[in-house]
């Protein structure tokens, strides 16, 4: 399995909103976790203040940091001049993206290799992965590499109910409460690379390939975000995509989607 490059850099605006960003998220971090600033190692060693005991609580509250914070979005604006091309047209953001803690070595913290649609996502939908340092090799995201072409066929699936209840803090904080992994041939997994980034960069996931990761094998912590975009008038009725647009989430969230350009922008 080979390293690829196949990402994006953040314009130096969008990038400027990530720094500040991660400089708040660092700040929030010390304060929930008690842990003096002068002595926090930053984000890649949370493996070290985190435990079984603290974990679900603290990915549950960072999330719902991250949503109040807004910086997402001001970052999303920042960068949606490139964006608009790559949609020709309207977008829609993810209201409340997901934040991924992904510790050295606990394969429980990865949701392994399988493809959005099969969990309801729509194929109009595009992840975008971004990392809140640099990902060395073996923690980072794995996509099926630039070159290759993915297996044009149906998957079995390994389904798998987890630990975490539909409507958990764990749950609402992305984390699955069933898993549903396409089943790859050796063929298959070694055509799958591994993306090494440098912190400003990201990554885009169409929700109908496959991508994930099974474990970080790493000595650091992988803390990142992912969040959607989807054309604002893509209809597809064989997802969820309409009843996430329309219906509140619950947990006081409101729609799954909101409008980053509309209108006149696009024109
Ligand atoms: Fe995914």
């Amino acid at each position: 399995m080979n390293d690829v490059r196949g990402v994006k850099k953040f314009s130096p605006a969008a990038q400027d909103e990530l720094n500040k960003l991660k400089d708040r998220l660092e700040v929030w971090t010390c304060r929930f976790l008690g842990v003096p600033w002068e002595s926090f190692e930053g984000l890649s060693k949370l493996h070290k203040y985190l435990t079984e005991d603290n974990l679900d609580e603290f990915h549950y509250s960072i999330s719902r940091f991250v949503w109040s914070d807004g910086g997402l979005f001001d970052l999303a604006l920042r960068e949606k001049d490139t964006w608009i091309e790559l949609f020709n047209g309207d977008i829609d953001v993810q209201a409340y993206p997901h934040v991924r803690i992904s510790r050295p070595d606990c394969a429980s913290d990865n949701v392994g290799f399988h493809r959005d649609t099969d969990y309801g996502a729509s194929a109009y939908e595009v992840s975008v992965w971004i990392p809140f340092d640099d990902v060395p090799h073996g923690a980072g995201m794995w996509t099926f590499g630039t070159a290759e072409r993915e297996p044009l066929r149906n998957f079995d699936f390994l389904k798998r109910e987890t630990e975490h209840l539909r409507g958990s803090k764990k749950n609402i904080a992305g984390a699955p409460y069933r898993l549903n992994n396409v089943i790859l041939t050796d063929a298959e997994r070694a055509l799958m690379v591994h993306n090494s980034m440098r912190f400003g960069e990201y990554l885009f996931i169409p929700l109908g390939g496959i991508h994930g990761s099974e474990i970080n094998s790493s000595n650091l912590t992988r803390v990142s975000v992912d969040m959607r975009l989807v054309s604002s008038r893509a209809v597809d009725e064989t997802s969820t995509l309409h009843r996430r647009r329309t219906e509140p989430m619950g947990d006081g969230r409101g729609t799954y989607y909101r409008q980053l350009v509309g209108g006149s922008e696009t024109l």
